[in-house]
């Protein structure tokens, strides 16, 4: 059996110089600072604006959910301490804090948040909180803009035992079988109307609670990025691009119309390829090989996917992310969210990681492409769409040199902000410390160990359990390393 490929370790540059060395095999095109620049030298030091909102820096804190809700779809402490966490690290974009299902059926696991009206109170702690966190530490909240991400997890949707129960677009021949989706998981136009409403009353909850805005979660292969690949679905919802973003501009309009003032934002996966699994060949009982694309050869062309080339589905392809993005601005949405691809069937591009998580493979190609991947689509659809305020992902994996690309591509105009997703979990002052000192903690940085992925999938909280003292004190920190050595 060949060996896993292996990667340089970015924790392993010691100088800025190496690690432009690395990059230069994978992204030579790449802005690199050459030190971390303090405020007000910081391009991240510096306000934008959202249709008038003031934001008061270029850091933005990526939607992170927990796991960790009640079984009613409340938050619970970690829930609280997480967006405490957000609102002390400097950060003045938080945005949406974490998938909110709209109903209960929606919710990926039988501990995520949902949203109704058993739920509001619980829900005004989390924004209460991270304010109250943000005031204590900044002096003050101005030019911090809080918003809700709103979601149905659709395919990869859980019931309460945390059983799959998926509600699909539409027939995919590969993801199908993964989640044992059938003819009956498909939801009816008569359904896909409800579902408006239920996304409209959500957001008018989200209003009267206070946030900003809400993120209308279109990415990561849950229900509404389902639909903007629904090539092969008939009826109003499926087959042209008209049709296929028929459902987002209609909640967009109910939305307007009945919960006038809130913001909207979409969060998009603007790229995408084929589902991955380990290679069967160099996989063994307990050790996944490298990820390989899934055959799609009797699938072309592959017509099952929004931003996946439809003749090599082992590409990425943002023609129609173009159009999706004018279309934004065409009905009023001043803000997106660039991600790409699925944490459930493509990880390595979604989230650019060293090691993977027990679901996953050992990565396809170096994480540092991963990243490039993401910074590029951002730099493209930034470029067709200047309107729009961008916000971009996967900055994880960059590690020590998170912040010198950071300020480089916000400088050089690749996006207007730039988002933090597990980095905040390990380390939540990161943004504060660069500001305020140009400086950062080096024992605190996330070195993508997978753990916060890993815990979820068997069943306990997301966390750090690696890095942060509070999750490594808990007994599941226990339990989570007895299981990853059983694996
Ligand atoms: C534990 C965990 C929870 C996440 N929860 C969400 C979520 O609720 N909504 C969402 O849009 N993305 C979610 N993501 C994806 C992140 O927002 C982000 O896109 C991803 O981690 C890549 O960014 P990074 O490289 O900075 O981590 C989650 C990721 C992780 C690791
Ligand atoms: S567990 Fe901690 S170190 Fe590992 S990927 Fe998650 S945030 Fe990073």
């Amino acid at each position: 059996m060949a060996p896993p490929p292996s990667f340089p370790k970015i924790g392993s540059h010691r100088s800025v110089a190496a690690f432009r060395g690395h990059l230069a095999a994978v992204g030579p095109d790449v802005p690199v600072d050459g030190e971390i620049l303090a405020a007000p030298a910081s391009p991240l030091a510096a306000k934008c604006s959202w249709k008038g909102r003031a934001i008061g820096n270029r850091w933005a804190i990526q939607p992170m959910e927990g796991w960790d809700g009640t079984a009613d779809g409340k938050p619970g402490p970690h829930t609280l301490r997480r967006w405490r966490n957000f609102g002390r690290s400097g950060a003045k974009l938080i945005w949406g804090g974490e998938a909110t299902a709209v109903r209960s059926d929606g919710r990926a696991n039988p501990n995520q948040l949902v949203i109704g009206p058993e739920t509001l109170l619980g829900l005004a702690e989390l924004r209460r909180v991270l304010l109250e966190e943000h005031r204590a530490r900044f002096g003050g909240a101005e030019g911090l803009v809080i918003g809700l991400q709103l979601t149905h997890s659709g395919r990869f949707a859980r019931d309460g035992a945390g059983r799959p129960a998926p509600r699909v677009a539409y027939r995919h021949p590969i993801l199908d079988a993964r989640v044992g989706a059938s003819e009956a998981s498909v939801l009816t136009d008569g359904e896909v109307e409800k579902l408006i409403e239920d996304f409209v009353r959500a957001a008018s909850g989200a209003r009267e609670l206070g946030f900003d805005f809400v993120d209308v979660k279109c990415c990561h292969g849950y229900l509404l990025h389902e639909f903007l690949g629904a090539h092969t679905r008939p009826g109003p919802y499926g087959g042209s691009f008209e049709n296929r973003t028929r459902l987002l501009r209609e909640i967009a309009a109910g939305i307007r119309s009945d919960a006038p003032g809130i913001e909207i934002g979409v969060r998009v996966s603007i790229f995408d390829l084929v589902p991955f699994r380990p290679d069967p060949a160099r996989s063994r009982p307990g050790s996944p090989g490298p990820g390989v694309p899934e055959e799609t050869a009797g699938h072309l062309p592959y017509r099952f996917g929004f931003g996946v080339d439809e003749r090599d589905p082992t590409r990425i392809d943002l023609d129609e992310g173009f159009l999706f993005l004018s279309l934004l601005g065409r009905i009023g949405i001043g803000a997106v969210n660039l991600t790409g691809g699925s944490p459930y069937y493509n990880p390595h591009i979604q989230r650019p990681a060293a090691f993977p998580p027990s679901d996953g493979y050992l990565p396809p190609e170096d994480p540092l492409a991963g990243v490039v991947r993401h910074l590029r689509a951002a730099r493209d659809c930034k470029k067709r769409c200047g309107d729009l305020l961008v916000v971009g992902t996967g900055f994880s994996y960059l590690q020590d040199f998170l912040p010198h690309v950071a300020q480089a591509v916000v400088r050089e105009g690749w996006m207007d902000l730039a988002g933090l997703g597990r980095m905040v979990l390990a380390y939540p002052e990161l943004p504060a410390d660069t500001l305020e000192r140009g400086t950062m903690e080096r024992k605190r940085i996330c070195r993508t160990f997978s753990d916060c992925t890993t815990a979820p999938r068997n069943g306990l909280a997301s966390g750090c359990y690696p890095l942060d003292p509070y999750y490594a004190g808990l007994e599941e920190a226990e339990r989570l390393k007895e299981m990853k050595n059983r694996l």
